[in-house]
């Protein structure tokens, strides 16, 4: 593999200094990065010393490096997985054809479009949770916010390499671009919707790093598939990284369902509400409103777009090696569409559906992280049950996005829908309730009322231990 660079301007293992060109390219792009970060980074925590892990290389146990440091002086880098001798197309058209180590002319546009988009979510996200170091449980949990927000940084300047080096001149007015848009901005705002929505609380923070990091693992996942290699590299170590989002979603929801739990029992009336906690009907529209606009993320249930990328061999499916059939000609996946008011299904070519069956591995491991979460509750002794809404409700794109349906699937009319509405996703007041509970607690040892502690801490740290250092 390419040697390490550590100490270089810009750390790296792609052997950047043999290419001064590229090189000098970047280190222009490095100080807009630095002041896009100190402009819509974490507000008012820029001289905090954080207790951050950094890739130093990409070997498994070799990448994360723990100490204090301040998060303007992160050591961003560019790190790739190490290239496999021989390695061919897993899948489409070229299916075992050697993998391309540049981008092949007829498909620089449909490239590009794929790692913009990518790029696009990492500063995206940084910039949508920007706020919420002031309102942090606790410390532990400011720390991993910054983990979170330094390594979307990192992932961002992934897909910023790739566009400098492989793209030329567009690739470079591209990453350009990635520093000028905006999440929630009206003239220039993020590419998707779901990373231009406001993430103003901890509690839709949580539901960010289950739900819509939990996408950006299957988007990663079907990118590392892809026949462009540098593409595949550079994903297969984000996802790495990106492990790390889904655990500090998935168990900072399990812990405020730990904590409502025992503050339902200390109420006379089983209202976790009346103690300052997350209820669990209200945790329940949360989940729905989050899951739901992260479906759309898949795009549309048949999709002419995704069954090229497919074919072509830009991005593959969750885990490629798992299929029998990875050309995907002949083959038919039922798809429910709505027609005449009805639910119908009906059988699409497996490569139009290629959509689907990226979201269909999202939905089941979603419900695995839901079922651990009921496990908390059914272990506490109270009967209620978190459930994820049908794929139907609440969409935006796809099949579904001109129709209602309540979470079990059932279609509603205008009316119906107008009628209900507040019992599926959280209305104004529980958005002015749940801002209220959001006490910043920041004594090293102590948390917020309304989340339990983490069973354990950081890298082998104690819960107690002081994981942000205020300048
Ligand atoms: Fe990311
Ligand atoms: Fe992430």
């Amino acid at each position: 593999m390419a040697g390490m660079a550590l100490n270089d301007k810009i750390p790296n293992n792609v052997d950047l200094s043999t290419d001064k060109r590229l090189q000098r390219a970047l280190e222009k792009w490095q100080p807009n990065y630095i002041n896009w970060w100190k402009e819509m980074g974490p507000v008012g925590h820029q001289a905090d010393s954080v207790y951050l892990r950094t890739a130093l290389s990409v070997e498994s146990g070799g990448w994360a490096n723990f100490s204090h440091v301040k998060m303007p002086d992160y050591r961003w880098g560019i790190f790739l997985e190490p290239k496999t001798a021989d390695k061919k197309i897993g899948f489409g058209d070229n299916m075992g054809k050697p993998v391309w180590d540049e981008v092949p002319g007829e498909f620089r546009n449909a490239l590009r479009r794929l790692i913009v988009t990518q790029g696009d979510t990492e500063p995206a996200s940084v910039e949508q949770q920007r706020a919420l170091g002031d309102t942090a449980p606790s410390l532990y949990d400011m720390r991993n916010l910054f983990q979170v927000n330094v390594e979307e940084g990192r992932h961002l300047w992934a897909m910023v390499y790739l566009l400098h080096r492989y793209f030329g001149r567009d690739g470079r007015e591209e990453a350009e671009d990635l520093l000028m848009r905006r999440s929630g901005d009206e003239d220039k705002p993020r590419i998707l919707g779901a990373f231009n929505e406001p993430t103003d609380h901890w509690l839709s923070f949580f539901l960010f790093a289950m739900f819509t990091d939990r996408d950006g693992k299957y988007q990663l996942a079907a990118l590392a598939e892809s026949a462009f290699d540098p593409l595949a590299r550079t994903c297969s170590f984000m996802l790495t990284e990106e492990a790390h989002h889904l655990f500090v979603g998935e168990t900072g929801v399990g812990r405020i369902i730990e904590r409502t739990c025992e503050l339902m029992k200390k109420d006379p009336n089983d209202d976790a509400r009346a103690q300052g906690g997350v209820d669990l009907p209200t945790l329940q529209k949360y989940i729905n409103q989050w899951y739901s606009v992260c479906l759309d993320l898949f795009g549309g249930e048949s999709s002419s777009n995704a069954a090229d990328s497919f074919a072509s061999g830009l991005k593959g499916r969750y885990k490629e090696k798992k299929y029998d059939d990875h050309q995907c000609m002949e083959g038919f996946k039922e798809i429910d569409f709505v027609e005449g008011g009805k639910i119908i299904t009906k059988e699409i070519a497996m490569r139009s559906a290629m959509n689907e069956y990226l979201r269909e591995d999202y939905i089941t491991d979603c419900q695995r992280a839901v079922d651990r979460w009921n496990k908390i509750i059914s272990k506490a002794g109270i009967s209620f049950e978190i459930r994820l809404p049908s794929s139907r409700f609440n969409r935006n794109i796809g099949n579904f996005s001109d129709y209602h349906f309540d979470p079990s699937g059932k279609m509603l009319s205008d009316v119906e829908w107008e009628a209900q509405k507040a019992s599926f996703v959280s209305s104004e007041e529980d958005e002015i309730y749940v801002l209220s509970i959001m006490k910043p607690c920041t004594e090293p040892g102590k948390i917020a009322n309304w989340i339990a502690p983490p069973r354990r801490g950081i890298n082998g740290q104690p819960f107690e231990y002081e994981y942000v250092k205020k300048a």
